[in-house]
């Protein structure tokens, strides 16, 4: 059957490597796709939100299936589009429509479905920027209510950014009215404000057909761009799967307070959900807390998780589609993951592209997944601000790691960066 998986990151390239060895699979198409995904198939440059022209793409390969990578198109609508369209209603896309897409999309929409079904999350509320009204008194009274430090996210979509958390209440009011005042543009309309929880991240997740669900391997990953997690949050600068702590009694409680209680919610909720679910949770002396929702799988997060499913993909992506994911079961390596990030020179602030990469060709025990690469002139050449991800397995993270590093020696490129203490809290 032939595939087209929309997106261009590290993520992308984990699932084209993953579904390249599917025996189900006949043609891969990716859009757009990157020097790494070219390896796996076909790319297409066509840009994730551009509808009509997947849509055409769709039609003119005949494809069955499509896998999108990021939250944007989902949030866009982009399931609604292909089931709007009468030759492609019978296409699979793996992802949620819009309606689902606002787990993600929404912080206030994901806090409202949370507090419904009765799903553990931090205590919050929500202010809105109303029509020449001053909802800052409340919500300012509502920032001295609480014990510090304040948490303000930005409802919409918000480039990963939009979360701040602050120690002083006068610097949370200030910036409630900066998130008001149209920091994040359209995204900060409303505010959710809401206790911090004190814990240790991580990142579970789900496919699911709407009914049944299968779940992956866990993973944790590191979101600052300093070693010891200092300096400025990123896309995430490296991963490790599994997650010591995350043993069978903790993720009993995952299952049923949080996993079971999601998949019911939105069924209820009328929302048709086939695809993956993110729960980005927080373990507070061993409970789990919800402390965001996505509806796509994490990045860099899919670098480890995917490596480690045993189980052909593309089979589980026709039973999400044909809703008969019940029964399944994930087959899982015992084996541990880790990736570690190379990332250009200034991210996540400015940085140069087009930077030529060496070493790629080299020898590794491991797996180099591109994100932010393009080829050039036949050369492959930086791209992004998160450039590579080399993944490797073995008996325990500590020793894949290792050999990460090993492969990390070998690459190089002008300005390049890496964290070296991936797992360093585990
Ligand atoms: P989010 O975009 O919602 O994942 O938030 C970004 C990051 O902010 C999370 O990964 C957490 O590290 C942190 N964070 C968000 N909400 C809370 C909270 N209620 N308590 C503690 N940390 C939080
Ligand atoms: N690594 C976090 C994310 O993909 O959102």
């Amino acid at each position: 059957m032939n595939v087209l998986l929309i997106g261009s990151g590290g993520r992308e390239h984990a699932l084209a490597w993953k579904l390249k060895q599917s025996p189900l699979l006949t043609k891969l198409f990716i859009a757009p796709g990157n020097a790494g995904t070219a390896l796996c198939g076909i790319n297409v440059p066509i840009a994730v939100d551009n509808f009509p022209a997947l849509a055409q793409l769709v039609r003119s390969e005949k494809i069955k299936i499509v896998v999108v990578g990021p939250e944007d198109p989902l949030v866009k609508g982009i399931s609604d589009y292909f089931k709007e369209q009468d030759d492609l209603r019978w296409v699979g896309v793996i992802g949620p429509d819009a309606s689902g897409a606002k787990l993600e999309g929404s912080k206030d929409f994901a806090k409202q479905f949370m507090e419904k079904n009765g799903i553990p999350t931090a205590r919050y509320r929500t202010f809105s920027m109303a029509k020449g009204e001053e909802p800052i008194a409340e919500a300012e009274a509502y920032i001295r209510s609480l014990n510090p430090p304040y948490v303000l996210k930005a409802d919409g979509l918000a480039a990963g950014k939009g979360v701040v958390i602050l120690n002083d209440a006068d610097q949370a009011v200030s910036e409630l009215a900066a998130m008001f005042g149209g920091k994040f543009g359209s995204a900060g309309k409303k505010v959710v404000i809401e206790e911090f929880l004190d814990g240790i991240e991580l990142s579970v997740f789900v496919l699911t057909d709407g009914d049944s669900w299968v779940l992956l391997p866990e993973a944790k990953d590191y979101k600052r761009i300093g070693e010891g997690d200092t300096g400025l949050n990123t896309g995430g600068m490296g991963a490790v799967s599994p997650v010591s702590f995350a043993n069978e009694a903790f993720m009993d409680k995952v299952k049923e307070r949080i996993i079971e209680p999601t998949i019911n919610g939105l069924r209820v909720s009328g929302i048709r959900y086939q695809g993956f679910i993110f729960f980005g949770l927080i373990s507070v002396k061993g409970e789990p807390f919800v402390i965001e929702y996505n509806v796509r799988l994490g990045d860099p997060e899919s670098e480890v998780v995917i490596p480690r499913i045993e189980s052909d993909l593309l089979e589980l992506f026709s039973a999400t589609a044909e809703r008969k994911l019940k029964g399944k079961k994930l087959e899982i390596s015992e084996e541990s993951a880790a990736t570690v990030m190379m990332v250009s020179g200034g991210y996540p602030g400015d940085y140069q592209k087009g930077l030529p990469i060496s070493g790629l060709d080299m020898q590794t025990d491991g797996i180099i997944f591109h994100a932010g690469t393009t080829v050039r002139e036949k050369l492959v050449v930086t791209n992004g601000g998160r450039v590579l991800a080399l993944t490797s397995l073995d008996a325990n993270w500590k020793k894949a790691l290792e050999k990460s590093y090993k492969t990390a020696e070998n690459i190089s490129f002008d300005g390049m960066y890496y964290r070296r203490d991936i797992g360093f809290d585990l």
